[in-house]
């Protein structure tokens, strides 16, 4: 097929592009580099530009004729959405409306959107399911939820077909490919422990040590870059098929606390880390595990790398090989 991906300059959109073309696809890529990295599109033609911007998707659909698309083109910084929400209002639910409707009347019918946990906010039983009621806890659940909501009606008027990728934690590198976790001010748990152990960071400050978990800080689960990534490729796949769409979670059911991730890091890099207490951070949810049920039977989705080992290590790796991320000049 050949695949617009949207955002494919990004974390995760990097590695969705190279799970694509290893599967075959032919794949294009626009991002506006507002968070991503060009260097991390080393393989596939590159439209720098904005997901609003009517006339050049437009023109990149037909130029190409794409047949599908893959939307991770969002902010995704929890903390923000509560500080400045109307900067997810206006790039995760206007901006995705407009790309949406060019989508459709360009004659693109099949989606595959990078959605979240935070759709659930801090729900009370784990592992959470798809049909868990959605209740997010912060500004950025709810606008994945909006676009999901958009897809629902764009397949009922348009012939939309559409899957919304619930991610949970994503983590980990495809460091044989020279991609990895690159952000700017990076937030997420593991890079922030390996920055420390680099040096580039004197210690780690835990959020909370007061939750409701066995030793008291917050549980999440991990899922392997790779193997979420690969989830879009039998979604795009599965799709174009006639499968039905809908929702599903990636994760691997199994929870680790903030300590516990800190434990594997130590072992999976053999040197200690300084880690003080700092407190809770606002909207963060005590735990938060998925059940992936659902997308292991209905598409025959199978981790690869299921272990947070093998998850550190990747990371570990990446980052070792690139202290400065991208930027390799610093
Ligand atoms: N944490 C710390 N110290 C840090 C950074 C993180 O203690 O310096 C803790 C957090 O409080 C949290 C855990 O480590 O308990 C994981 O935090 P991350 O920032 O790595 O990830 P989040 O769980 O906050 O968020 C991630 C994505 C979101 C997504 C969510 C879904 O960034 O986009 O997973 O589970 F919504």
């Amino acid at each position: 097929m050949k695949v617009l991906v949207v955002g494919g300059a990004g974390y995760i959109g990097s590695h969705v592009v190279l799970e694509l073309q290893q599967a075959g696809h032919d794949v294009y890529v626009l991002d506006n580099l507002q968070t991503g990295h060009r260097e991390a599109v080393a393989t596939a033609p590159f439209f720098p530009g904005d997901i609003a911007d009517n006339e050049l998707l437009s023109r990149l659909i037909s130029e190409h004729r794409i047949e599908a698309a893959v939307h991770l083109a969002a902010d995704s910084t929890v903390g923000l959405s509560m500080q400045d929400p109307g900067i997810f209002f206006n790039n995760n639910v206007g901006k995705g409306a407009l790309f949406l409707d060019t989508l459709v009347k360009t004659g693109v019918k099949i989606l595959v959107f990078s959605s979240s946990a935070a759709v659930y906010g801090s729900p009370d039983n784990m592992p959470i399911k798809e049909s868990h009621p959605l209740n997010p806890v912060n500004v950025y659940g709810s606008t994945k939820i909006m676009f999901e909501e958009m897809m629902h009606w764009y397949e009922k008027i348009y012939g939309l077909r559409w899957m919304a990728l619930r991610y949970f934690n994503a983590a980990g590198a495809a460091p044989g490919y020279g991609i990895g976790e690159d952000h700017n001010p990076e937030t997420h748990l593991i890079p922030i422990i390996l920055q420390t152990i680099l040096g580039q960071r004197q210690e780690l400050q835990i959020f909370g040590n007061d939750y409701p978990t066995p030793d008291g800080t917050c549980i999440r689960d991990y899922i392997h870059v790779a193997d979420l990534s690969r989830a879009h490729v039998l979604g795009l796949e599965a799709l174009s098929a006639g499968e039905a769409g809908g929702v599903y979670n990636l994760g691997n059911g199994q929870g680790f606390s903030v300590r516990e991730v800190v434990r594997v890091c130590e072992a999976v890099t053999g040197q200690k880390i300084a880690a003080g207490i700092s407190p809770r951070r606002f909207g963060d949810p005590p735990v938060l595990v998925a059940s992936a049920e659902k997308i292991k039977s209905e598409l025959g989705w199978v981790p690869q790398y299921p272990d947070l080992e093998s998850i550190a290590a990747s990371a570990w790796e990446w980052h070792r090989l690139n202290p400065n991320g991208f930027n390799k000049q610093l």
